[in-house]
């Protein structure tokens, strides 16, 4: 198993380009099934949940081209093959061919997803979807099983906010027969990225980005080419580290529109930012004031980015308190920070974290994606020895050219095993 090896303490400096986002690529890399003709997607990051779905498609009878950055899926001779075990059990965001499956052939056979297992994550809302517009969904030795004969429009209430089902329904719902609306929808951008896509492909989807959506369901979706929104969470996770390590970056190719969150927060903390037309640039201060972070849905603070932010707060002058309230117990990762030196007590969803300790190299695991990048800045916050980060699978799920961007960065940071 390889391991990320840190030898941190360098400020970073330079320019960091950021790559399409792994949450839209993962709803839209099988989105692209609902069409009768090739879907091309451009600005693809690469990285192993997208790897997987290709796989998954060719298993589907898809054809699907890849270059660095770019897919063409070509589902011309697409079946509606069951799929109750192997990749789909490899990342949680499988769940998507059981919308695209069932809007594509009315059925759909899904074992239950896998991937980051921070804690218990339900797909209860997913199914009262499918439900509502008519399917019937059974779970049969782990493998969700759901038959339509006819997908109907429905008014459906999410009981709560989910990016996952307010993506599933649209995709069920796109070719379904009527008017679909989804109410209580969550507004985040990569919903928006699924719903473009979508109309391109020749849907009639209204409302996304507020939380009531209108999709009016039509006979049949075309093939398109689309380019996939900048990754606000990757974007982010550098802004945290150019803080962190006190140095100065330009983070490219973001909407700076969606990381209003994060700025904020920095700026609260004293961190120095310039927005530009489609980068941010982050000057990193010796001092930091302490903040309270409430990670919410959006367009509040993004829970993918409450863990990078706690190794940043580690460096605060104070007492820092953040919460989530997406995910009740998202804290696997501090337990790890605690054995680099970090002083941080957990109460309920909160983290209370007194900054100012300094941290030590230590031999550290990454339990999920984004408590490996918290681990990762930690390590570059980090003079002195050099700080071993196992778990590098987890992290290669959402942060492509992590070694090199933050080795062009000047950090030194490298593969061993
Ligand atoms: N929830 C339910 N029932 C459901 C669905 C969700 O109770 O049927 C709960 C969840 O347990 C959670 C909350 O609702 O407490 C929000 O979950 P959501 O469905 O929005 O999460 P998701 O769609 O499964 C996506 C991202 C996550 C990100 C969350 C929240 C993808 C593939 N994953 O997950 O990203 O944390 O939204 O923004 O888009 C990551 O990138 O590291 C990651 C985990």
């Amino acid at each position: 198993m390889e391991t990320l090896m840190i030898a941190g303490g360098r400020p970073l400096k330079g320019t960091v380009t950021i790559s399409g986002a792994k949450n839209s690529a993962v709803a839209l890399v099988p989105a692209a099934i609902l069409a009768e003709t090739p879907v091309t997607l451009d600005n693809l990051p690469d990285l192993s949940d997208v790897a997987i779905y290709t796989e998954l498609l060719t298993e589907l009878g898809a054809v699907v081209s890849r270059t660095a950055d770019q897919m063409t899926v070509d589902p011309t001779s697409l079946r509606s093959v069951p799929l109750p075990n192997g990749n789909v059990k490899k990342l949680r965001a499988s769940y998507y061919l059981m919308g695209a499956l069932l809007g594509r052939f009315g059925e759909a056979v899904i074992g239950l997803p896998g991937g980051c297992n921070f804690e218990p994550r339900p797909i209860d809302q997913h199914i009262k979807g499918f439900e509502a517009l008519g399917a019937r969904v059974t779970n049969e030795g782990g493998a969700i099983h759901i038959r339509a004969s006819r997908l109907t429009g429905a008014k459906i209430y999410l009981d709560v906010v989910s990016v996952g089902a307010t993506i599933n329904i649209m995709l069920a719902a796109a070719r379904a027969k009527g008017v679909t609306i989804i109410e209580n929808a969550a507004k985040e951008p990569e919903i928006i990225d699924v719903a473009t896509l979508l109309n391109s492909m020749g849907a009639q989807i209204k409302g996304v980005g507020t939380e009531t959506i209108r999709i009016e369901g039509v006979d049949s979706l075309h093939g398109c080419r689309h380019s996939i929104i900048p990754d606000r969470i990757q974007a982010g996770t550098y802004m945290i580290a150019a803080a962190a390590t006190r140095g100065d970056v330009i983070v490219d190719n973001v909407i700076p529109k969606h990381m209003e969150a994060v700025t904020a927060k920095l700026l609260e903390m004293g961190v120095q930012i310039t927005e530009m037309d489609e980068a941010i640039r982050v000057v990193g201060r010796p001092d930091y004031e302490p903040v309270d972070v409430k990670a919410l849905v959006y367009p509040g603070f993004a829970t993918d980015i409450q863990s990078p932010m706690a190794s940043l707060l580690t460096q605060a002058n104070g007492v820092s308190i953040l919460t989530d309230y997406v995910y009740s117990n998202r804290f696997k990762y501090v337990p790890e920070l605690i054995r680099m030196g970090a002083n941080i007590r957990l109460e309920g969803r909160s983290a209370v974290i007194q900054g100012g300790t300094p941290l030590s190299a230590a031999k550290v695991t990454a339990t999920d994606l984004r408590a490996g990048a918290a681990l990762v800045i930690a390590g570059l916050t980090v003079g002195g020895g050099v700080t071993e980060v196992s778990g590098v699978e987890f992290i290669d799920r959402g942060y492509d050219n992590l070694v090199s961007n933050l080795s062009m960065l000047g950090a030194e940071i490298w593969r061993q095993g």
